[in-house]
């Protein structure tokens, strides 16, 4: 029996929340394992909608496990607070649903605090962070003074290393001109908080390979997408955690052959938030259409996305990298009406033709598409549940897409609706 490792392939914002939500209804554990509260996934169950940032999908259904890896960071405030909304909605979380590494990293008060200082000091070229201190968090972590939710466990030590990672960030708020924050203070809120995260620490390598060898089926559940990855993404406009497939495996303290078939979730189209390159970016009524039709709002942030065409050769190198054995394609009924689409197969750099993303930024930025153009077609696509239901150009289009990045369609979603699906291979059994 295969697991499942669900991830973005573009910027994220792919449409991961219905396809992983139809995938933990056939999972037994849900695991994140990289990012944090930046991350937004809407579930539709039964009428009612949940929106879920930092816990697995998994939560909303009874006698699944959800596990939040040591690749996550906790906000532990925003976890708290979403558990307290879920818990009003009628979902029932307890420490036998809800597993919390002991050694994910946490996001302090002061981690927000600097995201802003530092977007305000890249001036006119900020990242467009989410500004929940996602990046902070991590570079902690790196830097070895992070604090860790078993340090919630003796409050003397957690003291220590308080004073220690505040010695340095308030070095830093003095640089650029913010009030400095107190040790007493952090402290203080981190005690009233920690009976309320500690009830869910726990050894989870250890509960994950008890699932594993008890033939649970795991689902990994991926954040954001591959060209925000901060080894393999559009550097430096990405955020700080890797969204590789390989991640699900090293953020919740796995070996890489637990990873089992990597879903690499795919916008019709493409979209991003925040700055940063985008060679098929549409700034023109197609661009406008594409986000009304598409209603491209961050779940987190409420920000606009930016719109454009997909692009192929972006697909296939990310499919490429991160080993996407098949790919859900999702919203292609936003393409409906169209007269012409186009998809981007290449680009032109400098006068030259070149077949992938560079990894120089500023060669990045002046990457123009070069495009296939496309005939739309009549009819729709929306809720068709099979493959004789699509008009025969939008079957044409997943094809030339299946050819273009190298990798086949496994699922095709068509609506927002759950049974809107085709599945072409289901990939728990695969
Ligand atoms: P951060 O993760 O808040 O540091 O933001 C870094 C970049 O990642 C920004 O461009 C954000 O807009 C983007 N980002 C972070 N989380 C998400 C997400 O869940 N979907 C799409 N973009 C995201």
């Amino acid at each position: 029996m295969a697991n499942v490792a669900v991830i973005g392939s573009q910027w994220g914002d792919e449409g991961k929340g219905k396809i992983v939500d139809w995938l933990s209804s056939r999972a037994d554990v849900v695991v994140r394992f990289q990012g944090g509260h930046n991350a937004g996934h809407t579930l539709v169950i039964d009428g009612i909608t949940y929106k879920l940032h930092l816990l697995p999908s998994g939560i909303v259904r009874r006698s699944k496990l959800s596990v939040i890896g040591n690749g996550v960071v906790i906000d532990p405030w925003a976890l708290q607070k979403e558990i307290e909304t879920i818990r009003a909605q009628g979902v029932e979380v307890n420490p036998q649903k809800l597993v919390i590494s002991e050694s994910a990293t946490l996001i302090l008060p002061v981690h927000p605090m600097l995201d802003e200082a530092m977007e305000r000091a890249r001036g006119n070229d900020p990242i467009g962070t989410t500004k929940r201190g996602i990046g902070p968090a991590y570079e902690d972590k790196i830097a070895r003074r992070g604090v860790r939710v078993c340090d919630l466990r003796d409050p003397e030590s957690l003291k220590g290393k308080l004073e220690k990672m505040m010695f340095h960030h308030n070095a830093l708020l003095r640089g650029f001109g913010e009030k400095e924050v107190s040790v007493d203070e952090i402290h203080a809120q981190l005690m009233e908080v920690a009976p309320e995260i500690l009830q869910y620490a726990g050894v989870v390598w250890r509960v994950l390979d008890e699932a594993r060898k008890a033939g649970k089926k795991i689902l990994f559940e991926g954040a954001q997408g591959m060209m925000l990855d901060v080894d393999h993404g559009t550097y430096p406009f990405v955020t700080s955690s890797n969204m590789h497939a390989a991640q699900a495996a090293t953020g919740s303290g796995m070996g890489p052959d637990a990873v089992g078939f990597v879903l690499g979730i795919t916008k019709a189209y493409t979209t991003r938030v925040g700055s940063g390159p985008f060679p098929t970016e549409l700034e023109d009524a197609d661009g406008q259409r594409l986000g009304e039709q598409g209603h491209e709002f961050g779940t987190t942030t409420g920000r606009k996305r930016r719109c454009g065409w997909f692009d192929a050769a972006l697909v296939r190198q990310t499919v490429t990298i991160s080993g996407i054995t098949g790919i859900a394609l999702t919203k292609i009924d936003v393409l409906d009406g169209f007269k012409t689409i186009k998809i981007c197969i290449g680009y032109e750099l400098d006068g030259k033709q070149i077949d992938y993303i560079p990894a120089s930024s500023a060669e990045q930025a002046r990457l123009k598409p070069v495009y296939e153009e496309f005939e739309g077609w009549d009819g729709t696509t929306n809720g068709a549940k099979s493959w004789a239901e699509l008009p025969a150009q939008a079957v044409k289009y997943v094809k030339r897409i299946e050819e273009l990045i190298g990798c086949p369609v496994t699922l095709l979603s068509t609506s927002p609706e759950r049974d809107d699906t085709i599945l072409m291979q289901d990939p728990f059994h695969a």
